[in-house]
């Protein structure tokens, strides 16, 4: 048995197509929409109402997509909606928390594990309580690092504004006990080299990778893998899309059949409320 509908990737901005990148290497088969709510974002100052509300729309618009699989590359709406919106929905929805969490506890030797992410996903301290479950004798810290968002989203990732920002944002996790940290939002991995840089010593978990094994385990396990081979790619967004446009062919190198400007429902509030 199979299932050719496509796999739908969420996100509040372009920094998800490093989790579509993930799928596509690991399941090249498997069509995708992608939806970047570039409009509302960043999502990580947003109240936790406020992204539940917001990631409900892409749910509902993924939905309409026809998705057989919801992955949620956002930590931010992982943190505040993916437990609240499995309620109301059937699609079946992955998050990238607790495979990331699972991932770096297997990686760290020193049981220290350090965590960079939004205000949201910091604040709501579900890595460090998924990570605590797993194994409470690992410490964690988790630092917000809300302006790296803003880096990769502006293209200014070799600024030296960037470069002052990222170590002084990493300082707590330098020549210390902490030899692992989670690149706990979508955006990190598009800032490794900078984050290397500074902690050439530690070791980076991107959540991506182990929750698109995750993905893909329950794919099979549910019959619902695609007996097609080869993929089409759709990438919308609901603003910005010339930029997003240019950030994702620079990212993904690869072929993308569609990039559209789309309305969920949600209007522009960017400017008026992004605090
Ligand atoms: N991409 C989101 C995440 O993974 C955060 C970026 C934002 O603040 O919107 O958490």
């Amino acid at each position: 048995m199979s299932d050719n509908r496509p796999i739908g990737v969420l996100d509040s901005g372009l920094g998800g197509l490093t989790v579509v990148k993930e799928v596509i290497h690991q399941l090249p088969n498997e069509d995708v929409v992608f939806i970047g709510d570039e409009a509302r974002m960043p999502y990580g100052t947003k109240t936790h109402e406020q992204i539940i509300s917001y990631t409900r729309e892409m749910v509902q618009y993924l939905i309409k997509q026809n998705v057989k699989l919801i992955i949620y590359g956002c930590n931010t709406a992982t943190a505040n909606a993916l437990q609240t919106l499995r309620q109301e929905f059937t699609v079946p929805m992955i998050g990238v928390i607790k495979p990331g969490s699972q991932e770096a506890t297997k990686v760290t030797k020193t049981d220290h594990i350090g965590i960079i992410a939004t205000e949201s996903t910091i604040n709501s301290k579900s890595y460090n309580k998924t990570i605590q479950e797993i194994d409470p004798k690992i410490k964690s810290l988790g630092v917000a690092a809300q302006k790296f968002v803003s880096f990769v989203e502006n293209d200014q990732a070799d600024t030296k504004e960037a470069k002052d920002n990222i170590e002084k944002t990493l300082e707590p996790f330098k020549d210390n006990e902490f030899d692992t940290l989670i690149l706990g939002c979508t955006h990190f991995p598009m800032l490794k080299k900078q984050i290397n840089d500074f902690l050439p010593e530690t070791k980076l978990v991107d959540p991506a990778v182990s929750t698109v094994k995750v993905a893909k385990k329950y794919l099979a396990e549910n019959n619902l893998l695609t007996n097609t081979s080869g993929h089409t790619l759709k990438l919308h967004a609901t603003s910005d899309i010339v930029e997003f446009s240019r950030l994702a062919k620079r990212w993904l190198q690869t072929e993308i059949d569609e990039i559209d400007l789309v309305d969920i429902g949600g209007k522009d509030e960017r400017n008026n409320n992004s605090n």
